[in-house]
């Protein structure tokens, strides 16, 4: 897609994402993004363009994935897009080399998925990410890795807001496997030096997300339901809180940790924002003009990979970068209806 040199002559912009400064930190570095092609990988590429980053995308375009090359056709012909896939060692190897910054986003993303497909999960989710380390620990040892991990690593919550610090025992393989994940990058730290750093991301949402299934990225799925007029299907009464991040805070975040994360750490990102799964219905359905709720009773399934209320604490980012979620979920269910009415084709 394009030459990867064809970004090198770009200056440096304000970020399009925040307050966070020229940014220049990024310019001329070569990044590569595994995963790029799904919601947030191809969102932080749309931000890495006008820092001017040379980026190369690695996306395996597997079907019910985010995959999508949609999500990069504005900045296609300033990107390098490889289509393969993270388990295949020769290719990692190949492609790790020069890298300045990795950023490890391929993944089995459902929790529902990894249920039933539990080899799966773990080839992608575990030995994908080993693959990559081993890749980047023989031909790229000095590479910055940032692992996209996830608040399900920490189950069952016990105390909120949620801190690094609160137990981890997962009630999904996905979040086993991203576990499992965080200390393949915690240990490639601690014993090669590598550097490494992992983010907890709460619940996403935003433009670029697929609106295929319900199976992850929740928000998504229900700003299609109500475009299309149908109801909207609540387990419980809706009260279960959740932590909802509006993708260019989580890109932001990256930028952020990208430069200051300390090699080997894990950071929570989230709004601090207590929102009920039915007020964030409730936003989704105002913001679109249509659709309807309706609350059912749990499913065996679902209630026993229910965590219970989540917000995250974000003390410990906060205290080495200068980040803060800048967008309501007002306003990011407003952008996000404006792009799907604007782009509906591309993700329905
Ligand atoms: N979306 C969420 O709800 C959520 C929540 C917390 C954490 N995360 C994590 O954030 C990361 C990005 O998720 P997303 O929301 O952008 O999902 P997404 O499905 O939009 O993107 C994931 C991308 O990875 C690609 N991929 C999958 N397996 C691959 C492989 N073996 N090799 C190469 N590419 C592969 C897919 O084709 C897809 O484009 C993932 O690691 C996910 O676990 C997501």
């Amino acid at each position: 897609m394009g030459n990867p040199n064809a970004t090198s002559a770009l200056t440096p912009t304000l970020s399009p994402h925040g307050e966070s400064g020229s940014r220049e930190y990024f310019l001329g570095k070569k990044v590569l993004i595994t995963g790029g092609a799904g919601f947030l990988g191809s969102s932080l590429a749309q931000a890495l363009i006008p820092l001017g980053a040379e980026v190369t995308i690695l996306d395996a375009m597997l079907p019910l994935y985010g995959g999508n090359l949609f999500n990069l056709e504005s900045i296609k012909e300033k990107i390098q897009f490889v289509q393969g896939d993270i388990r295949d060692q020769k290719l990692m190897d190949t492609l790790v080399v020069g890298k300045d910054i990795i950023y490890n986003f391929a993944a089995q993303v459902s929790y529902i998925d990894s249920k039933d497909q539990p080899f799966l999960d773990l080839d992608i989710n575990g030995k994908g990410h080993l693959t990559v380390l081993e890749a980047v620990r023989q031909y790229a040892p000095h590479a910055r890795i940032l692992f996209s991990s996830s608040r399900m690593v920490y189950g069952k919550i016990t105390t909120t807001p949620v801190s690094e610090n609160h137990p981890t025992d997962p009630l999904s393989l996905y979040g086993i496997h991203k576990l499992l994940a965080e200390k393949y990058y915690r240990y490639y730290t601690h014993t090669f030096g590598m550097d490494t750093v992992s983010i907890r991301i709460p619940n996403p949402y935003g433009s670029r997300q697929q609106m295929k299934h319900n199976k992850y990225s929740i928000v998504g799925w229900f700003v299609r339901q109500a475009m299309e007029h149908k109801s909207i299907t609540i387990f419980g009464d809706g009260s279960q809180e959740r932590d909802y991040l509006y993708v260019d805070d989580i890109v932001d975040a990256f930028l952020e940790l990208t430069e200051k994360g300390v090699s080997g750490e894990v950071y929570n990102i989230g709004t601090q924002e207590r929102v009920t799964f039915g007020g964030m219905v409730d936003a989704v359905i105002a913001e679109v003009g249509s659709g309807n709720k309706i609350n059912i009773p749990w499913p065996e399934s679902y209630e026993k990979n229910e965590t219970g209320n989540y917000v995250a604490d974000t003390k410990k980012i906060e205290k080495i970068t200068s980040w803060k979620p800048s967008i309501s979920l007002q306003e990011g269910i407003k952008r996000m209806v404006a792009y799907y009415k604007e782009n509906k084709e591309h993700y329905w």
